[in-house]
């Protein structure tokens, strides 16, 4: 798996032109790893495959393999019988791809099956049964839909419900991480597991709950004192911190410049006093499965918290 990839996730619909000209400019600048998903609201999943079939016939790229795209299975077909119909959907009518290089699970969470809204409703909520959706996803990787198999949003319990039955184990668990949502713990099981860790959010994400709230990565004084000290921006540390604890990034920006910026995080590193200043700052976490329910709505299938999610 490519250390650094391209996110496509936002929080408002933009049109399929502005995602596929993003894409093409990515790969132009050197990016061989896109990341998608049949969530996105914006569906990233057909411009990413007009972009990459694109490059090919400009000769930005010699072939469809020389890019790792990962997409993801939502909630509303986190069920046996939907997932392989749900892989074959992205690959046939939106990735026009024969195969994914990873598919994940997007979140810990089970929605009755039915069209994507976002927010959901609470009563969408149903329990997941996480073995034997595994077991679907282990059918996509045997039929080479899916040359890899993983996760997002996992916690510690999640993964072990999957390792319990899982003959492919996991090979990735995509979670929100930065320098103020370090995943310590999380960490350290993966790699006991040899399951990889993946970055989302690793600039400290968009405004997905509405809050306005400010980023709490583009806007610490600590990294903002270190990138001053080093010569590079606050994005460059917070990725070039998350690249040396063997972390993949996955960052989303669809500005030439700013792709153009996160991709020089090579070739220099952190000291150990910049390492031990950002490990010392306060965490906090701002994605929660929370915000895939809407307020508003009868909650009345399964409580969220008895689902174990956070
Ligand atoms: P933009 O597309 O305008 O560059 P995510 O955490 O979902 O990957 O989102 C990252 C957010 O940070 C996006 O809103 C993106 O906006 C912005 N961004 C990406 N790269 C940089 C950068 N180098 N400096 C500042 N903001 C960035």
């Amino acid at each position: 798996m490519p250390a650094v990839g391209m996110g496509t996730a936002l929080p408002i619909p933009v049109p399929h032109e502005v995602t596929k000209d993003a894409v093409l400019a990515a790969i132009e600048l050197g990016f061989c790893h896109l990341d998608t998903a049949a969530m996105y609201g914006t569906a990233t999943e057909g411009p990413v495959g007009e972009a990459v079939a694109d490059a090919v016939r400009r000769g930005l790229l010699r072939s469809r393999e020389e890019v790792f795209v990962t997409s993801k299975l939502w909630c509303t077909t986190c069920h046996p019988d939907l997932v392989l119909p749900s892989l074959r959907g992205t690959l046939l009518r939106k990735l026009q791809m024969e195969y994914v290089d990873l598919y994940l699970i997007h979140w810990p969470v089970c929605m009755k099956p039915g069209p994507i809204t976002w927010p959901a409703k609470r009563e969408d909520a149903v329990p997941f049964d996480f073995e034997a959706v595994w077991l679907a996803m282990e059918e996509c990787h045997r039929l080479g839909l899916a040359k890899a198999i993983g996760v997002s949003n996992f916690t510690t319990k999640h993964l072990e419900r999957v390792m319990s039955v899982a003959t492919i184990p996991p090979a990735v668990n995509q979670v929100e991480l930065n320098p103020v949502w370090q995943q310590r713990t999380l960490r350290a099981y993966c790699a006991e597991k040899g399951i990889h860790v993946a970055a989302y959010s690793p600039l400290g994400g968009q405004n997905w709950n509405g809050s306005g709230e400010a980023n709490a990565v583009l806007e610490s004084e600590v990294l903002a004192e270190i990138a001053q000290a080093r010569g590079k921006t606050v994005a460059q540390i917070s990725l070039r911190w998350i690249h040396e604890q063997g972390v993949t990034w996955i960052v989303k920006s669809y500005n030439k410049e700013r792709l153009k910026q996160n991709l020089d995080i090579f070739g220099w590193e952190l000291t150990d006093e910049d390492r031990l200043k950002i490990s010392q700052i306060p965490q906090r976490k701002f994605v929660t499965a929370i915000a895939l329910f809407s307020p508003e709505g009868e909650f009345t299938s399964v409580d969220l918290s008895e689902m174990d999610i956070v």
